[in-house]
């Protein structure tokens, strides 16, 4: 299977994230070098090919400087199954706990859906005209000569009644009338099976089993013919995909691609004490080794091997320290990448250089209602500036303050907007900046609570 990274060198990688990230390079490079040599791995032929194991990675970074944003970007560059979870979710199973193997199971999920839509999304020219010829199967019922048969064998001023109705269908001219048709029933609908408790944590649905051994139920309902395309559409398109390769394809990638990242891994490090938490968080630990060595979970669409799947770890590491990690879990992860706090001039870039910055997000939300918002060079710089003083002096949550300084500077501004779409221009200057948010980032009790 080809993803668009099957040809991007580690540099053009890096060269795709700088598009979101700002700086944080050696975070970037070593994701890039990570990200090639499963490529790398999957060309390798014979039994070298399974000893290769994954580079897996600690992003070692206080909050906000773009470690989840980084991995997150890299599993969309790469087409690759992606999941972030918490480590911390994981402590004490059974109260409140996950059991560690569910993000296999949720990650494995998350392949099959979008292999099932990228498989349906090929077939819907196929469904659609599926879904047309069974509409006009109810307009114009097929009739030969003789009173019933097939549409084949339907004389040709049928088919010229056929052509015309589907072209009035086409157009949309027949979306509200209404008509009567056999469709199937949505599966599963108002029953819960219930299935011995424990089977829903082993990723088994009862439902799932048995919703797929009882034959599919049509009923006669009225719809409109609208209503009756989107239906007949998803119908036709389910008939159409191949679940079992869905499956199969979704597993290989889950297998060979999967990138599982694990935030917050600091904070089930700390091998100090003998009782009390840290015991189970050492628990926590404990069950994450065999999944990043490489074990076989099952899940509801098969058995998954984890060796090559990917795992990247990130903490702020302020407390514990990446060898308060118990060795072997050390052993599993022998690259770590440090990333910096953000200053000042990469709160300038954040602000205006990636394709989402978030000053470009509030200009085209606004346009829609035809405010045409621009903000002046040194009214940018102000921002981070403010960002930067507040980061300091009150605590560093890195990027994310921006996010609260810019919804507090443009309050105003996103209240007024008049019901009716009124064209007009603002203009954000050094001095609104400073009046708006001056005040505000100069008394620490206020920004402790407004930015
Ligand atoms: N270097 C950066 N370049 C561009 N945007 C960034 C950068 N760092 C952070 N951001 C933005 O800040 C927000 C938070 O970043 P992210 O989720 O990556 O933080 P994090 O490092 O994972 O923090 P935490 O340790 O709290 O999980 C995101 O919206 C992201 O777009
Ligand atoms: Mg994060």
């Amino acid at each position: 299977m080809k993803t668009h990274t099957d040809s991007l060198s580690p540099r053009s990688i890096v060269q795709e994230l700088d598009k979101f990230v700002i700086g944080q390079n050696n975070a970037k490079k070593s994701v890039a070098i990570a990200l090639r040599n499963r490529w790398r791995r999957r060309l390798v032929e014979g039994a070298m090919r399974d000893e290769i194991i994954p580079n897996n990675i600690v992003m070692i970074g206080p909050t906000g400087v773009g470690k989840t944003e980084i991995a997150r970007r890299l599993a969309k560059l790469s087409g690759a199954p992606f999941i972030k979870v918490e480590a911390t979710k994981f402590t004490e199973v059974g109260y409140v706990g996950r059991d560690v193997e569910s993000m296999i199971r949720d990650l494995t999920d998350l392949a099959v859906n979008s292999v099932k839509a990228e498989q349906t999304a090929s077939v819907r020219e196929a469904a659609s005209h599926a879904a047309e010829e069974r509409i006009l199967d109810v307009l114009i019922p097929p009739v030969n000569k003789s009173g019933i048969g097939y549409k084949d064998e339907a004389p040709e001023e049928n088919h010229a009644t056929r052509q015309m109705f589907r072209e009035q269908l086409r157009n949309g001219e027949l979306d509200e009338k209404t008509i009567e048709m056999d469709l199937a029933v949505p599966q599963g609908n108002g029953v819960n099976v219930f299935g011995p408790v424990g089977l829903e944590e082993m990723g088994i649905n009862i439902q799932d089993m048995f919703g797929n051994m009882m034959p599919k139920k049509n009923k006669k309902r009225k719809v409109k013919i609208a209503e009756a395309r989107v239906l007949l559409e998803q119908e036709e398109a389910e008939k159409l995909v191949d679940m079992d390769a869905v499956l199969k394809d979704a597993v290989e990638r889950v297998e060979t691609m999967g990138i599982v990242f694990i935030d917050e891994i600091d904070k089930v490090a700390g091998n100090q004490g003998k009782s009390g938490p840290d015991v189970s968080r050492q628990g926590v630990q404990r069950d994450l080794l065999p999944i990043v060595e490489g074990s076989s979970v099952s899940t509801k669409h098969g058995v998954v091997k984890t060796d090559h799947i990917l795992f990247i770890a990130s903490g702020a590491f302020h407390v514990s320290k990446p060898s308060d990690l118990i060795p072997e879990l050390q052993g599993r992860f022998p690259i770590r990448v440090e990333l910096d706090s953000l200053t000042e001039e990469d709160f300038i870039k954040i602000l205006t250089q990636p394709e989402n910055a978030l000053i470009k997000q509030y200009v085209a939300m606004l346009k829609t209602e035809g405010v045409h918002l621009t903000f002046e060079e040194d009214a940018v710089s102000e921002i981070a500036a403010i960002a930067a003083k507040v980061n300091e002096e009150v605590v560093n949550i890195g990027a994310r303050r921006l996010h609260t300084i810019l919804s507090t500077l443009l309050e105003d501004i996103l209240f007024d907007t008049p019901d009716a779409i009124e064209e007009k221009n603002i203009t954000i200057t050094k001095e609104l900046v400073s009046d708006r948010l001056r005040d505000i980032a100069g008394d620490q009790d206020m920004s402790k609570f407004i930015l």
